[in-house]
């Protein structure tokens, strides 16, 4: 159920995301510091996994931009997985969310 209503917001938001421009130089340093301060402290200083899954390329394989997105976002409802979106808009998620795709990430 929540992964239906997730991918049907997915659905709505997936063009609006996938459009988001980049953010500006200082918001991408502060995001990366997030990324590895905050996601780190699940998903492990390099992104190899704790409480949190792993969330290097190869895991994110077949994943969409939008989805990844979507689920920074929204959090995973009845998981540890929090949402975003109080701290994150809709660009720094989707930027995000890219560069863990590609590994481009210090
Ligand atoms: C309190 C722990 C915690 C924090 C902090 C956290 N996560 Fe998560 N995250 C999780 C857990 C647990 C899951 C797995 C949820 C599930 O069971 O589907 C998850 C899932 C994810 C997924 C989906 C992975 C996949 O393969 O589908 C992504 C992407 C993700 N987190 C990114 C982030 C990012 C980016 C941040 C920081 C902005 C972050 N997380 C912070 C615990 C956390």
């Amino acid at each position: 159920m929540a992964r239906t209503a997730a991918l049907a917001i997915a659905l709505v938001l997936g063009p609006a995301l996938a459009a988001a421009a980049e953010p500006p130089a200082a918001r991408q340093a502060e995001l990366l510091h997030l990324l590895e301060q905050d996601c780190g402290s699940c998903h492990g200083l390099t992104r190899k996994g704790g409480l949190g899954p792993p969330l290097l390329p190869a895991d994110l394989d077949g994943k969409d931009v939008a989805i990844i997105a979507l689920v920074i976002l929204e959090g995973v409802h009845g998981t540890p997985m929090p949402p975003w979106k109080s701290e994150l808009s809709d660009e720094d998620a989707v930027w995000l969310a890219a560069r863990l795709k590609q590994g481009d990430v210090p």
